[in-house]
């Protein structure tokens, strides 16, 4: 691919994000943050690509922003490129993100890592939010998504002292959904993002949308929600083939229509 802080490429049905500035571990520059958009967002309309798998290399998934780039930084800097619209776009997608985090997840790679909607980890990788020693604090949504994930006596504990959260931990507290030893962590998450890939797309995708929808709807707003996307999908060919296929006692064979 043509970019110069990623890997993007496609294998079957998935679209594949490897970050790749491994010498300062794969700090995330705002050139990376808009190269990971543009290879999300060229999945996102590719018909064939049904699911996104998202890692980083070497010792780190990232270990955050990157330090560097914004040291001089002022507020009014950030407000007039308008920094984080690249990380708006990101929630935008409708397409499944399977992350899988490998070595550290600090500061901005932790933020990046919660933008995934399912999340995978070696057995020591280590999470944080070491911003309150750099004197500033998460600014991708760190202190939202982690809260809304563990709920504020732990958020508000790692947010205030920066410290390391373990993989271990991170599994216990419903970070990540499942630890793998490093050398099978890319096999067997390819392998999950691929049977994701192989259920109904439509199905997938009004699935993220509705649970996306809980985590800030009151119930009956949500419920009713996820309503109007249930009748959706009996508009679908997919739905009538799914069902289909069941009664006939065979697979499916789905097109995302
Ligand atoms: C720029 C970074 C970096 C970062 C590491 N490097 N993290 N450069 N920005 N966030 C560079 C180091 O400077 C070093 O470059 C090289 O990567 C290797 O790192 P070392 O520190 O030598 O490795 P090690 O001693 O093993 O320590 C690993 C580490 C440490 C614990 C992860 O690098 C670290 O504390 N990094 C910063 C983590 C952090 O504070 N992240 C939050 C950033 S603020 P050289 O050239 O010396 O070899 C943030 C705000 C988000 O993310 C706001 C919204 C997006």
């Amino acid at each position: 691919s043509n970019f110069q802080f990623i890997n993007a490429y496609t294998e079957g049905q998935l679209g594949i994000i490897v970050l790749n500035r491994p010498k300062v571990l794969n700090a995330i520059n705002r050139q990376m943050v808009s190269e990971i958009l543009s290879a999300m967002e060229e999945f996102e309309v590719d018909d064939r690509i049904r699911a996104i798998h998202l890692s980083g290399n070497g010792r780190a998934f990232a270990a955050g922003a990157d330090i560097d780039e914004m040291a001089n930084d002022h507020a009014i800097d950030f407000e007039l490129r308008n920094q984080f619209k690249d990380w708006d776009r990101l929630a935008m997608l409708k397409k499944p993100i399977i992350g899988a985090v490998q070595g550290f997840a600090l500061g901005g790679g932790f933020e990046l890592a919660l933008c995934c909607d399912l999340l995978y980890a070696s057995d020591d990788a280590e999470f944080g939010f070491p911003e309150v020693s750099l004197g500033v604090m998460p600014g991708a949504g760190g202190t939202q998504r982690l809260t809304k994930l563990v709920g504020k006596t732990k958020a508000m504990e790692w947010l205030f002292t920066g410290k390391r959260i373990s993989a271990k931990e991170a599994h216990q507290f419903g970070i990540v959904n499942q630890l793998f030893a490093k050398e099978i962590l890319q096999e067997e998450t390819i392998k999950i993002a691929t049977y994701i890939a192989g259920q109904a797309p439509l199905s997938i995708r009004l699935i993220k949308e509705s649970v996306n929808k809980a985590v800030d709807t009151p119930i009956e707003e949500g419920m009713h929600f996820e309503r109007k996307n249930f009748y959706l999908l009996f508009s679908s060919e997919d739905q009538k083939e799914g069902m289909k296929a069941f009664q006939e006692k065979r697979k499916p064979i789905f097109k995302g229509k």
